[in-house]
């Protein structure tokens, strides 16, 4: 995972609502992500949550009142508004979401943030109705039209025993859009398109023939595009892991089924990466129950799976298309050979067989062959790293196309 709240200064207001003990945790993962946090609580908030415990996962002095009872002269909400790179409020109440909508400044959050010009995100909190409540959902508008990133709450059983919307998100989700909301959106609005995962072959309702592809690659680039701006697509084979966030998923099983789901994607798509590890066949006559072992032999017939590649590259039109290749020898010229045949712009080549690369790893070394000619080696990184640096040449390469 890269560290990219590594010495980022964040200040964290916390209202009084009784998802304040979830703030805690988000501090925690924030301060485990290097970020320096500073933690302003509203009057109401200390009811819920101590600013002893703020102040211990902190490590740093908490703000709780306008005047400073430091007592050295120094205006402290201005000072902290001017060295935060990003500030987050969660939980928001309805009252603070109507302070801050109508610039309203009565104690040292709300006065705070009248001083902040780096990114605000707000995390409403509060019982059903009251969100739904008409004058906050006008107030929530206004703040995103103030350049408020307004992460929307999860619909579930509230303390006040009622369901539906305006559960405190998850922090880890939170702490992910935090870091989204301070990437460059070099791909804003691009529609992107990634394959990841691997596709299962049936042979029998209880059997198929697959591969190892845990779909880490896939969703990094996935999930490091949405960072960056754009409207990603994962099509993605089963696998164990959760769905970026803001990512839109298809989730397929076959190679048939991707296939479809690609087709179906790709005319509108910008770009299109083809990270997944599909099958190349797929048994010829899959039986509906399951095969008993009668005989000491079992002979399967496979039939040859549909390059879904190959044939986005015959109907390609302006997309930027780009492969995969997992090989365990041979491989700048296996790489540029599917590159060609596949009428591709890029391709890299995965050296796959090792610990630290390929398969199942959460590390990769990877090289990237243009259709230029041109090719660039990595070092084994994290496969989020692999993401970014993949991200930042096909931009390269898309503006030089014009
Ligand atoms: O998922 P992880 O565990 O993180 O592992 C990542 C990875 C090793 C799967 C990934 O980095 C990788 O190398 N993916 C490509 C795997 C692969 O199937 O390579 P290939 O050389 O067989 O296929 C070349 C390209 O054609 C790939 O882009 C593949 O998606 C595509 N293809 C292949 C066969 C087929 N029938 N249709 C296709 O579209």
């Amino acid at each position: 995972m890269i560290a990219f709240l590594k010495d980022k200064k964040i200040v964290l207001g916390v209202c009084g609502g009784i998802a304040a003990y979830k703030s805690a945790e988000l501090l925690r993962i924030l301060v485990k992500q290097g970020a320096s946090v500073k933690v302003i609580l509203t009057e109401n908030a200390k009811a819920f949550a101590g600013p002893l415990t703020f102040e211990a996962l902190s490590g740093q002095p908490v703000c709780t009142s306008l005047f400073d009872e430091r007592g050295d002269g120094s205006i402290r909400h201005i000072e902290w508004a001017e060295e935060a790179h990003a500030v987050i409020i969660a939980p928001a109440t309805a009252n603070m979401i109507g302070k801050l909508a109508n610039g309203i400044a009565d104690d040292a959050l709300s006065t705070f943030m009248l001083a902040v010009t780096s990114p605000k995100i707000i995390c409403p909190s509060m019982n059903t109705s009251m969100y739904e409540n008409r004058a906050v959902q006008r107030n929530l508008d206004i703040l995103e039209g103030d350049e408020y990133m307004v992460v929307e709450p999860d619909s579930g059983e509230l303390a006040c025993g009622v369901t539906g919307a305006g559960r405190l998100p998850a922090p880890e989700y939170i702490a992910d859009r935090l870091v989204k909301r301070l990437q460059p959106k070099d791909l804003n609005r691009k529609r992107v398109v990634v394959t990841a995962g691997p596709t299962l072959e049936p042979i029998d309702p209880v059997r198929f023939i697959s591969n190892h592809s845990s779909g880490k690659m896939g969703y990094a680039i996935a999930r490091a595009a949405e960072y960056r701006g754009a409207d990603v697509i994962l099509v993605s084979g089963s696998t164990s892991l959760s769905a970026p966030a803001g990512v839109l998923m298809a989730s397929v099983k076959t190679a048939d089924e991707m296939a479809n789901a690609v087709f179906e994607n790709m005319e509108n798509a910008d770009i299109i990466i083809k990270v997944a590890a599909v099958a190349d066949y797929k048994p010829s006559e899959p039986v509906d129950y399951k095969i008993k072992k009668t005989s000491d032999n079992l002979e399967l017939q496979l039939d040859k799976n549909i390059d879904i590649l190959k044939e986005i590259g015959r109907r390609k039109k302006d997309q930027f298309l780009v492969g995969f290749a997992a090989e365990t020898h041979d491989l700048d010229s296996n790489s540029r050979k599917k590159m060609e045949e596949k009428n591709l712009d890029m391709i890299v080549g995965n050296l796959v067989g090792g610990s630290s690369s390929g398969f199942e790893a959460d590390t990769n070394k990877v090289t990237f062959y243009f259709n230029d000619g041109k090719k660039e080696s990595l070092p084994v990184l994290e496969k989020d790293e692999v993401a970014h640096i993949l991200l930042d040449r096909i931009i390269e390469k898309v503006a030089a196309k014009g």
